[in-house]
């Protein structure tokens, strides 16, 4: 890895030992910020329930996370023995399993099908198959941490002179191998010595942005002040924020963008306030078969209002409607930061849609 793509200061997940030893090493995100609790997972159904309980979350870390299941996926099916037609059918359950754990964010079918795919050849080998597997996830997880060293340097210039800025949810040193997506710029803008102020949107329902976002800006040394869901445009409107940064779980063909609940009314209020917003994601966000986002498959979780309020706080027999994600169409977006560059709604370039 080139010194200017510094690895995650969080190793939010990292492969130990080889594919016949090795475990997978991941950060309970779900218990941060009271606990920063590691877990060693040695099969891939703990992986799935991993991804479905949000301990792994946020869209790379999720295409990562996928694709190192896919090397317990395989050893499992090797250590089950029988036929080489039944280890496979062992394997493609598994995997399917890991595709599906959660539907909105492209990178995880994503990165499970194309390690899959590129290793297909080898299925008649359950060792080899499992040891290139390790190699298809090791290179992944090189090529997103690249990807955000890039995305820090074009979003950084993206930025201007804004240098008070609202985020959404958490796409930083969290979810990714590095510095993050939407975050990366802030932190390669502090590493420069330049006065940054990080907005964080709660986020509600489960607080990604304060959990998740204050804790590790706050760590990094970056100021950050967490705001209540739904009082951004109103600081907007006061000039106390210049622009927003989000991540993204998906970007369709046409631009349109898929993440945490929320970023529309985000993109809503920068628009009507005249300020910049940017969408910052690798291509493994970008997805070639998703035309708009009127097809994507939101993800409701239901429970989810309720983990962080106060026993008795919701009336009985009150009706929720529990979307975890929602759809910012194009034309609301400013810039797309990738690490090919900046580029303008209607000006994706092909290579983001490019296979992994
Ligand atoms: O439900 P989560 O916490 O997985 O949602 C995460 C987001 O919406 C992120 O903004 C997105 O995955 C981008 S992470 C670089």
């Amino acid at each position: 890895v080139a010194d200017d793509a510094p690895a995650s200061p969080l190793t939010p997940l990292a492969w130990q030992g080889g594919w016949r030893d090795g475990c997978l090493v991941l950060l309970d995100q779900a218990l941060l910020p009271a606990h920063e609790q590691r877990l060693a997972r040695n099969t891939s159904a703990q992986v799935v329930a991993d991804i479905q309980r949000l301990a792994v979350r946020g869209a790379p870390l999720l295409g990562l996370a996928g694709a190192y299941g896919l090397v317990l996926a395989q050893r499992e099916a090797l250590a089950e023995g029988g036929s080489p037609a039944a280890q496979q059918a062992g394997f493609e359950r598994r995997a399917a399993a890991l595709a599906h754990a959660r539907p909105t964010a492209v990178n995880l079918p994503r990165a499970v099908a194309a390690a899959r795919d590129a290793t297909h050849a080898l299925a008649h080998d359950g060792a080899a198959r499992a040891q290139a597997l390790l190699a298809w996830a090791q290179a992944l997880e090189r090529q997103e941490r690249e990807a955000c060293a890039a995305i820090a340097r074009h979003g950084a210039q993206a930025l201007g002179s804004a240098r008070r800025v609202l985020t959404h949810c958490n796409a930083g040193a969290l979810v990714t191998p590095g510095w993050g997506t939407a975050l990366a710029p802030l932190y390669l803008l502090h590493r420069r010595g330049e006065a940054v102020e990080a907005w964080a949107d709660e986020t509600r329902p489960l607080l990604q942005g304060l959990r998740l976002t204050a804790w590790e800006l706050t760590r990094a040394g970056i100021p950050c002040t967490v705001v209540a869901e739904g009082a951004a445009p109103g600081l907007m409107r006061q000039g106390r924020i210049q622009a927003a940064i989000v991540g993204a779980d998906r970007i369709c063909r046409n631009g349109d963008v898929v993440n945490k609940v929320g970023t529309y009314g985000v993109a809503l209020a920068c628009r009507a306030h005249g300020l910049p917003f940017l969408v910052a994601a690798p291509r493994s966000t970008f997805d070639p078969a998703m035309a708009s986002g009127e097809a994507v498959v939101i993800e409701e979780r239901a429970g989810d209002g309720d983990r962080y309020l106060l026993p008795g706080t919701r009336p009985q027999g009150v009706a929720t409607c529990e979307p975890a994600f929602d759809v910012t169409p194009a034309a609301l977006v400013s810039a797309y930061i990738t690490e090919l560059g900046s580029h303008g709604p209607g000006d994706l370039p092909e290579a983001l849609f490019a296979p992994l």
